[in-house]
């Protein structure tokens, strides 16, 4: 019954959304060729200010006349000292100084600026008609909620573990996605903190299945159609895959990112505070052994993310991967070569050779 609901729900013919990858990796291409194909492309709106959101979405328009969505990041409180911001850029000076870079700008972000950025940001997705918005790291307000509704908008909220499913439901969300420890980026975690929330997808959908009633889409470490298989068994309506994704022709993933996914097969996707202040899973490099010892003298996110975003860059400039921030989920070993296109027609037989359809 689900599958049915989640396909008529999203205006989709497979039931996989691609996940929203902020930091240029979701591109208009790679949106407008998944929903060209029949899943539903998704535009990572998180990072960007309400005009450049306007802007993605002007472009996948151009490309696709089919249904895509945007995502959004829920603004979290976070408490962060000048001292503490210093002494963490002290700590992260030898890093700034490899690459010959002067003090990053370390004016710490105002949470009622990322509360006004967020209302606009809705304010965008509702002006432009985009049938679909998701989010993650918690529920809209109430009052965000009415207007998101009265635009008749289809709203898909992150959880990381049944409780919070529960509580998005509650929230009068209409599809949530279980995003298991497995998967790559940032910890979707906000009723507790994320070290509590870790659990693997098989128990997580398990669990929300038995606890919630709307549309579940599972996410974390699916990369193949027996994955697929085994969510759908588990009873969720749809998945939603990252790392498969951004390995694609059409995602606008940095080479050194798209090739560590395929050379460095024994090194493992590991979670850490380290790049942004927020547990991410990341593929292990240099800076994460380097400076695992001081995970606690770093600053919360997201205030951490200015103190490394330079060096990260240099880095990447540079073509290394040691101080470059590699989101990756626990499936990396089966990331692919092919175009968006390639990888949902792939999927869709794996699925079917397991006797379920996507
Ligand atoms: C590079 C990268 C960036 C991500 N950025 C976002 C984002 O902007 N918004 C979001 O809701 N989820 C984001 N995620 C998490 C995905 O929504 C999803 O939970 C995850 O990719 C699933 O695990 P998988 O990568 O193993 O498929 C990101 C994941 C990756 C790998």
């Amino acid at each position: 019954m689900h599958n049915k609901m989640l396909k008529e729900l999203l205006g989709v013919n497979h039931r996989i959304i691609q996940a929203p990858m902020a930091g240029g990796i979701t591109t208009p291409e790679l949106a407008a060729q998944v929903s060209e194909n029949g899943g539903l492309g998704m535009i990572a709106g998180g990072g960007l200010p309400p005009e450049k959101v306007k802007e993605a979405i002007r472009r996948t328009r151009k490309l696709t006349g089919k249904t895509f969505g945007v995502n959004l990041f829920v603004p979290m409180t976070f408490e962060v000292t000048e001292t503490q911001v210093q002494k963490a850029y002290e700590r992260l000076r030898p890093v700034h100084d490899e690459f010959g870079l002067k003090q990053a700008d370390i004016t710490p972000p105002r949470y009622e600026e990322a509360v006004h950025k967020f209302n606009d940001q809705i304010g965008t997705v509702i002006e432009a008609g985009v049938p679909v918005c998701s989010f993650i790291f918690g529920v809209p307000a109430d009052v965000q909620m009415e207007r998101l509704k009265e635009a008749g908008i289809i709203t898909i909220a992150t959880a990381t573990t049944a409780e919070e499913a529960v509580a998005i439901e509650s929230a009068g969300i209409d599809i949530v996605v279980v995003q298991g420890f497995e998967a790559g980026g940032h910890r979707g975690a906000f009723l507790k903190g994320s070290e509590d929330s870790q659990v693997g997808l098989m128990s997580l959908l398990s669990e929300t299945v038995s606890r919630v009633n709307i549309p579940i889409v599972a996410a974390g470490g699916i990369m193949h159609g027996r994955n697929i298989a085994a969510a759908l068994v588990l009873g969720a309506a749809g998945v939603q895959m990252g790392t498969a994704f951004l390995s694609v022709e059409e995602s606008g993933a940095h080479n050194l990112h798209k090739n560590v996914l395929t050379e460095s097969l024994n090194v493992p996707a590991v979670l850490t505070k380290l790049f942004t202040g927020r547990q991410a899973r990341a593929v292990k490099n240099k800076f994460i052994s380097e400076f695992k010892a001081f995970e606690e003298e770093m600053v919360a996110y997201p205030v951490q993310r200015s103190l490394t975003q330079a060096f990260q860059d240099a880095s990447k400039a540079a073509g290394r991967i040691d101080y470059a921030m590699l989101l990756a989920g626990q499936g990396k070993y089966f990331a692919r070569d092919l175009s968006a296109r390639q990888l949902i027609e792939a999927l869709a037989a794996e699925t079917s050779e397991m006797g379920y359809e996507i």
